[in-house]
């Protein structure tokens, strides 16, 4: 169980597992002084504004196959909450996740253990390429491909893009809050991720900051509103073909809010 070989490892000065109200765990970083998901219910979060908010069950239906993307690794939860509906026969399901932590990847591939041995879990991941920034990690089984790339995905996913084919379905925007971690919700982050996109990329996220959409918006991704779930009142979807929702533009023109700028990042 996660919080149990979490405080053998070498993460437990940083990370402190705690029970959500679903029964599942998430990871509290000291780093960032933020907990992985909503207190209400870590895996119940997960599956409503990731797995059902970018709909992997109807692209896997209309495409025989689902590319997803995962911005921040953390416990884990995005995986295991896209497996927990998945099946072999559904098609061909490629997860690549990103994580900057590089004890919290050894500690994935050592200790994160799936209540099913069909599909690829973490401790079978094997090291195929690895520089003084980055590790890539990879495993197939079945139909499913899970590849996590280790450091700072700003740096890591231009450089996997540049050896490998891939162009996600569907995008889980989840790493920490934008008050935490602006560099990844501002425009020139969504303007990379639209660049590696296609037209019908589907990104969700749980934020509903103002900031955020207006960061969306200014790197042409359309957005809608996703329904809250637990004690969150509403988190975005942004698609590249579509309509904005007119009700949220009206908001956002209202509201003082500015985009998020990150002057690093090269686009
Ligand atoms: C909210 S947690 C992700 C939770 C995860 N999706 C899950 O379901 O368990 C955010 C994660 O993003 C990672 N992260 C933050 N900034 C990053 C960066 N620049 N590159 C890669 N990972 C990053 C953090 O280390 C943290 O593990």
């Amino acid at each position: 169980m996660l919080s149990d070989n979490l405080s053998s490892s070498k993460l437990k000065e940083r990370f402190v597992a705690v029970k959500t109200e679903d029964g599942h765990y998430t990871l509290y970083s000291n780093e960032f002084q933020e907990h992985c998901h909503s207190l209400s219910g870590a895996f119940q979060e997960t599956m409503h504004f990731y797995v059902q908010g970018c709909q992997i069950e109807e692209i896997l239906k209309r495409n025989d196959h689902c590319k997803i993307l995962e911005i921040g690794t953390g416990s884990g939860t995005g995986y295991e909450a896209t497996l927990s509906n998945y099946k072999i026969e559904h098609g061909n399901l490629d997860f690549v996740t990103v994580e900057k932590d590089k004890d919290l990847v050894d500690w994935l591939i050592t200790c994160r253990t799936l209540d099913r041995n069909d599909v690829p879990g973490f401790c079978e991941l094997k090291l195929f390429y690895s520089d003084n920034d980055v590790s890539f990690y990879h495993a197939k089984k079945n139909g499913v491909s899970l590849t996590l790339l280790q450091g700072d995905c700003r740096i890591s996913l231009p450089k996997f893009l540049n050896q490998n084919s891939f162009s996600p379905d569907a995008i889980f925007q989840d790493p920490f809050s934008p008050q935490k971690n602006s560099t990844l919700w501002s425009v020139e982050w969504f303007m990379f991720l639209k660049k590696i996109s296609n037209s019908n990329t589907v990104m969700s996220t749980y934020s509903a900051s103002s900031a955020v959409r207006k960061s969306m918006l200014e790197a042409a991704w359309k957005i809608q509103e996703i329904n809250g779930i637990g004690r969150k009142k509403s988190g975005t979807k942004a698609v590249l073909s579509g309509d904005s929702d007119e009700l949220l533009l009206d908001h956002l023109g209202r509201s003082p809010q500015l985009p998020i700028l990150d002057s690093g990042l090269k686009t």
